[in-house]
């Protein structure tokens, strides 16, 4: 009963941040280097640098969005095979144009799918990455332990996510530019009226550092560990599949 009722409404989650994503697709890369002054491309590049550091011969980049991280790790890596999926078919839409354009089509394929009930046999991939869609899935428990079943032993997830600075004076002017100016401006870029306060929302609400390295025990991963990076507003994890 209670396992039914948390279903329907991680279901009626998925389906509005689905319908989200799909609007605010054609301006969600514009958006993105905006509002985060491009710092998440740093943020990117620690995660593909640690990730190539596992070797990895086919990497699965959940919550693929747009394929930004997946055309950044197609670029460095000339010999990785990268499978990107997510809910949202006009993300995808976009992310498909660009990694045909950057020539990438043979090495990058990007698949309808969700991180709850991913359409791989167990022991596919080599390595996992995700970034900034785990605190968007419907149910985080259910997806990290889709995420760890198609992993093969050895395998490691690498998670990005926002997080929140505790410490003054980043924490006040976070919580400024997060709740004024990234709604602000987000409203009026997106035309979207929602969702850019359910981004500080969402961020506020989801379990950051050790709460979210519990989550990713309880699903499976082991040796598991949280990197602060820019004074903690963004959190790099890391946890393996023996
Ligand atoms: C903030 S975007 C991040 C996109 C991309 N990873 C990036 O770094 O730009 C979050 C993405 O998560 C996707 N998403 C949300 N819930 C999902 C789920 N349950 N399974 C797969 N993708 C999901 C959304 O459709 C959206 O494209």
């Amino acid at each position: 009963m209670t396992d039914t009722n948390s279903n329907s409404t991680a279901n009626v989650k998925g389906a509005t941040v689905e319908a989200m994503f799909n609007e605010i697709a054609p301006r969600y890369d514009l958006l993105n280097h905006i509002l985060s002054l491009n710092i998440d491309r740093i943020w990117r590049k620690k995660l593909i640098k640690k990730l190539k550091a596992e070797n990895p011969s086919h990497v699965l980049d959940i919550a693929t969005g747009t394929a930004d991280l997946s055309i950044m790790l197609g670029k460095r890596s000339k010999d990785i095979r990268i499978t990107g999926i997510d809910v949202a078919e006009q993300m995808l839409a976009v992310g498909r144009r660009k990694v045909y354009n950057k020539g990438l089509s043979d090495r990058i394929q990007l698949k309808r799918a969700a991180a709850e009930d991913i359409p791989y046999p167990d022991a596919t991939f080599d390595c996992a990455m995700v970034a900034f869609g785990v605190r968007n899935f419907s149910r985080p428990d259910l997806g990290l332990r889709e995420i760890r079943r198609v992993l093969k032993p050895g395998g490691k997830l690498f998670v990005l996510e926002f997080s929140t600075p505790s410490k003054f004076p980043m924490k006040g002017l976070y919580r400024f530019y997060f709740h004024s100016v990234l709604p602000f401006v987000g409203r009026m870029v997106s035309g979207h009226k929602q969702a850019y306060t359910y981004l500080p929302e969402s961020v506020e609400r989801f379990p950051e550092g050790a709460d979210f390295v519990k989550m990713m025990r309880d699903a499976g991963f082991e040796g598991c560990s949280a990197k602060k990076l820019s004074f903690g507003i963004a959190t790099l994890y890391g946890g393996r599949h023996y």
